[in-house]
């Protein structure tokens, strides 16, 4: 089946700043709060934002879930892509981000859930969702435990479905061992142009 254009997202905003600066101001005023949970000051650039959507095959792609969209710089971009049919589920730790989403991005194919990623495949259940097509992380690892990291990539593996991919981006390689013991496969690629430059991983089951 052909994709169609997406229907475009509503995107209400309150705010006498322009709905960027108003979503970068929440952003940094979060990462003060909280700087290990978000592990950058900036959301990521369109730069890195377009080399992950790249990965993705939009024409198979019905059920897409996003760890930790913060103020929805990825979740705008795939839902732009996303087919008409397909699903995005977030799930986000930080409830100032929940709320701001579930208030802004006002689009009938957009879920957010606030939880965390280690509980995807109960958070899916919960939700009466089949396992993914695809996962989309934006989460911090390396301010993470190392029984945390195992516990969500290891959900991570069996929340997707046999075909299914996880694309996730960081700033070093030391999530790689803990990825190659998780995925069968994983590739690598690099976005120098984001604060600060990118390793991008694609990994499968
Ligand atoms: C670096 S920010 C990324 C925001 C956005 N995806 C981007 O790339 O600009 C990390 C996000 O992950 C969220 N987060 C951290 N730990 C999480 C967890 N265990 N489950 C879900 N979200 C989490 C934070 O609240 C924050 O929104």
């Amino acid at each position: 089946m052909p994709v169609q254009a997406a229907k475009k997202s509503v995107i209400k905003s309150s705010s006498p700043l322009s709905p960027a600066l108003s979503s970068m101001a929440l952003f940094a005023r979060n990462f003060l709060k909280s700087p290990a949970m978000l592990g950058s000051v900036v959301p990521s650039s369109s730069f890195l934002v377009n080399d992950m959507m790249n990965q993705v095959d939009w024409t198979r792609a019905r059920l897409l879930v996003e760890y930790g969209p913060g103020v929805g710089t990825f979740t705008r971009e795939i839902l732009k892509r996303m087919r008409p049919d397909a699903l995005l589920l977030a799930i986000e730790l930080n409830t100032d981000f929940v709320e701001y989403l579930g208030d802004h991005i006002l689009d009938p194919r957009f879920r957010v859930v606030h939880g965390s990623a280690a509980r995807v495949r109960h958070i899916l259940a919960e939700q009466n969702l089949a396992p993914a097509d695809y996962i989309i992380s934006g989460l911090p690892y390396l301010n993470m435990s190392d029984s945390l990291r195992r516990e969500i990539l290891g959900e991570s593996r069996l929340a997707l479905n046999a075909e299914g991919s996880m694309l996730l981006f960081q700033y070093t390689r030391t999530l790689l061992p803990y990825l190659e013991s998780s995925f069968s496969s994983v590739k690598l690629n690099f976005q120098l142009f984001n604060i600060l430059p990118a390793l991008i991983f694609h990994c499968t089951p």
